[in-house]
């Protein structure tokens, strides 16, 4: 089992592979530091015991040593090949993917994370996973370079347009852990942040089971209400009608919202369902066409909920949030 507890430098390490990586790390922090005192020590050493002292006497004529030579030639020398031989080692344990991982799609875009399941089910900046199980993360990114990264876990790894890259993490106690997106992707970068929560294998299945949310029991402004921070519209948009990247949704239901070019639009439902699925159709008037499509990632039940949601956005329902 792998250290829990952390340290200075680190959270604590909650991945099969963390131990490892920890430990090299500390080699490489504790031989730099020990190096680094050692040549900082002789420097001042040397400044002081050779200081300029009165008329500068000839040279003894030594100008070199063969003993000290080898010595700091073959002491760094041992030191990179250990390095090298044990990060090489740990990048292949890193890289190679056990065969019975369960393999979830991520797929990264500004600004949220989507998990998709092999079973079907699909959340948003939600990774749940069964403890003790090796899961293979197959990653591509809709727009910009993203970077997946879980500190507990000490993985990273870059999520790229147009191509895949994978990583693989078994999570070796239950609990939940901060996700986030490591490489600057625009304005809502530093929001870019998920959850990945680990589970008893039990629960793992009972959650697939449940198909995520479903939102069942819950009417379609609440339900929609959760959808709205799962599925993270929360990241761009308020409901207490402070500008964000995108506008506020609270009032938003019943105007006339006047559009980039001019023209104006009612928000209807319609127009709502548009904005989800294909949101660069049309651009409020003010704002960028940053708007991720949604297209595959709710369902109409999610959609029909969203838009249930924004429409008791209204003052007059006193559910305006503030
Ligand atoms: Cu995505 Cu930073």
């Amino acid at each position: 089992m792998m250290d829990t507890t952390g340290s200075t430098f680190l959270p604590p390490g909650q991945s099969t592979i963390a131990g490892e990586v920890d430990a090299l790390f500390n080699f490489i922090l504790y031989a730099s530091t020990v190096l680094f005192a050692v040549v900082i020590a002789l420097t001042i050493y040397f400044v002081i015991r050779y200081r300029r002292r009165g008329a500068v006497a000839a040279t003894s004529g030594k100008d070199h040593n063969i003993k000290l030579e080898i010595a700091w030639t073959v002491i760094p020398t041992i030191l990179i090949i250990i390095v090298f031989i044990w990060g090489f080692k740990t990048y292949l344990k890193m890289s190679i993917v056990p065969r019975d991982a369960i393999e979830i799609k991520v797929t990264g875009q500004k600004w949220f994370w989507a998990f998709d399941y092999p079973e079907g089910v699909n959340t948003v900046n939600e990774l749940v996973v069964p403890v003790d199980k090796p899961v293979k993360l197959l990653m591509s990114s809709k727009d910009v370079i993203h970077s997946f990264f879980v500190p507990n876990f000490r993985i990273k790894m870059d999520v790229l347009p147009n191509r895949y890259s994978v990583t693989w993490f078994e999570a070796t106690a239950t609990g939940e852990y901060n996700l986030f997106c490591t490489e600057f992707c625009g304005t809502g970068h530093s929001e870019m942040i998920g959850k990945v929560r680990v589970v008893s294998e039990r629960e793992y299945a009972d959650w697939l089971e449940a198909g995520a949310v479903s939102g069942e029991g819950l009417s379609l402004e609440e339900f929609g209400a959760g959808l709205y921070t799962s599925k993270a519209c929360v990241t761009c948009h308020s409901v207490d009608g402070s500008p964000g990247t995108g506008p506020t949704f609270k009032n938003k239901y019943g105007i006339r919202q006047v559009m980039q070019g001019g023209s104006s639009v009612p928000v209807d439902e319609n127009y709502l369902r548009e904005s989800i699925l294909n949101p660069n159709a049309r651009v409020v008037a003010g704002y960028a066409p940053v708007m991720p499509t949604y297209q595959g990632v709710l369902k109409d039940r999610e959609i029909d909920a969203l838009i249930a949601f924004i429409k008791s956005l209204q003052d007059s329902t006193g559910n305006s949030g503030e």
